[in-house]
């Protein structure tokens, strides 16, 4: 029988359970840059969660409009009624992305609206009459979430090894990953614009008259931190427009501020024909993704007699009206505090803070962009990834919350971060790096 407390019944995501039921780290309460452990203790969020709370914990103007929601209109059904928040903040969206994305498709992850910008990619062309394109093009070590399109069209060996069959149709080109030409670069690296190319060879291959979309992310963020070299998005786009295909840009990460501009598409000043957003689109305060589309893609669904459903997708929390509510007040605080441009203020010290830490034990690269940050450590001979979860386990006991992925350590703290939160951050790396195997 179990208990309440019994650790055991939850089938806990992307944990090392046995390691973590056996010594948990319980988070009981958040406020601003720190949660509240179980045992008392203040951590603080070097990792904004998991990428998503970028406005900081605990912020009252998004509870009250989560708590009004629900007492005015706690859920209206998705499909062949609304409610008037989802207009709001849809036209919201359309107003902060891009110009040419003019409409929005409301999710509830960033693993559903990539799987929706897939979707909506392979249908477009369906509408159009362009039925032979159907392959989709993802990248090495990309990341899409956990769905059956995420998966495929995603790079991660360990997130697809299990799961197979995949999604059929879909292929990959290389990382842009190169440590020879690009460590410790800062910001972009200069080599490996020419990386984009390898999209020619699957248009040799398949056929680029067969290719729907290509999707990736700005910077490949799950995966430590892949910053793309200088010209390769833009490469990516030029390739993609000579064929016919459209390019989707993952943003769930790289979206809202992240890099010091609202989009990663304004940093590089590149525009995808498809956006899939979540996470910072309410700061994580209430689950919600959603799917930003061009004008031109979303009147080829605008066709035939009026009374058939033009596009046959949607969830029954697509666009709930708390999780519109909160996106509202969210997007409020960003543009009411400068969140959405606040770290292009901070990218220098925090890539000047990352940088010094290249002298630490073991660290064979350091990637930085924005308020995005990543040390890579020579893995352990015999124990790979064991490295940088140490590390991760010394941080969390010294009173910080970084993340890590095999033997990189990533970060991304909230946009609020003070300058000598950062200093402290990076002094509590310093220490946890040098006192490691
Ligand atoms: C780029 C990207 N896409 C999709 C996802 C999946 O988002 P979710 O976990 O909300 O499904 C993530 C999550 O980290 C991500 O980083």
């Amino acid at each position: 029988m179990s208990k309440p407390n019994d650790l055991d019944a939850f089938f806990m995501p992307f944990t090392a359970s046995r390691q973590f039921k056996a010594n948990p780290r319980l988070l009981t309460g958040a406020q601003g840059m720190y949660y509240t452990s179980q045992d008392g203790r203040k951590i603080m969020d070097g990792t904004a969660g998991l990428w998503c709370v970028n406005a900081g914990h605990g912020r009252p103007s998004i509870t009250q409009a989560i708590t009004d929601q629900l007492t005015q209109l706690d859920y209206a059904p998705a499909l062949q009624v609304a409610h008037p928040k989802a207009f709001e903040l849809a036209n919201r969206l359309v107003a902060m992305t891009p110009p040419a994305l003019q409409h929005a498709f409301f999710t509830n992850s960033g693993s559903e609206s990539a799987d929706t910008a897939m979707k909506i990619a392979r249908a477009y062309h369906q509408a159009r009459d362009d039925t032979e394109r159907t392959v989709l093009i993802g990248r090495s070590r990309g990341y899409h979430g956990v769905n059956f399109g995420g998966i495929s069209a995603g790079g991660i060996a360990n997130n697809r090894a299990a799961f197979g069959p995949l999604l059929g149709d879909t292929d990959h080109i290389c990382d842009t990953h190169d440590l020879a030409r690009n460590a410790f670069s800062r910001g972009q690296p200069q080599h490996g614009a020419e990386m984009a190319d390898d999209l020619l060879r699957l248009i040799e291959l398949h056929g680029g008259h067969r290719i729907a979309a290509v999707m990736v992310e700005p910077v490949a963020g799950s995966t430590g931190v892949l910053v793309p070299p200088i010209g390769y998005l833009e490469r990516l786009r030029e390739i993609c427009d000579a064929h016919g295909i459209l390019l989707i840009f993952d943003e769930v990460i790289t979206g809202f501020g992240r890099l010091g501009t609202p989009f990663a598409s304004d940093y590089f000043s590149i525009t995808p024909d498809i956006m899939a957003l979540a996470k910072g689109l309410t700061s994580a305060s209430y689950p919600m993704g959603a799917v930003m589309v061009t004008g031109e893609i979303y009147q080829a669904f605008m066709q035939g007699p009026e009374h058939i459903i033009e596009f046959f997708h949607g969830y029954t929390y697509s666009g709930h009206p708390v999780a519109c509510a909160a996106a509202l007040a969210t997007l409020d605080i960003y543009q009411d505090e400068g969140l959405l441009t606040r770290a292009a203020g901070l990218a220098q010290q925090w890539e000047d803070g990352l940088h010094d830490l290249a002298d630490c034990p073991h660290v064979i690269d350091i990637r930085n962009i924005g308020l995005m940050g990543a040390i890579e450590l020579a893995p352990l001979p015999d124990a790979p990834v064991k490295r940088a979860f140490d590390a991760y386990l010394r941080a969390y006991d010294q009173g910080f919350l970084i993340r890590t992925t095999g033997d990189i350590i990533a970060l991304s703290p909230p946009l609020i971060i003070s300058q000598s939160e950062i200093e402290q951050l990076f002094a509590c790396l310093r220490d946890v790096l040098t006192h490691g195997d």
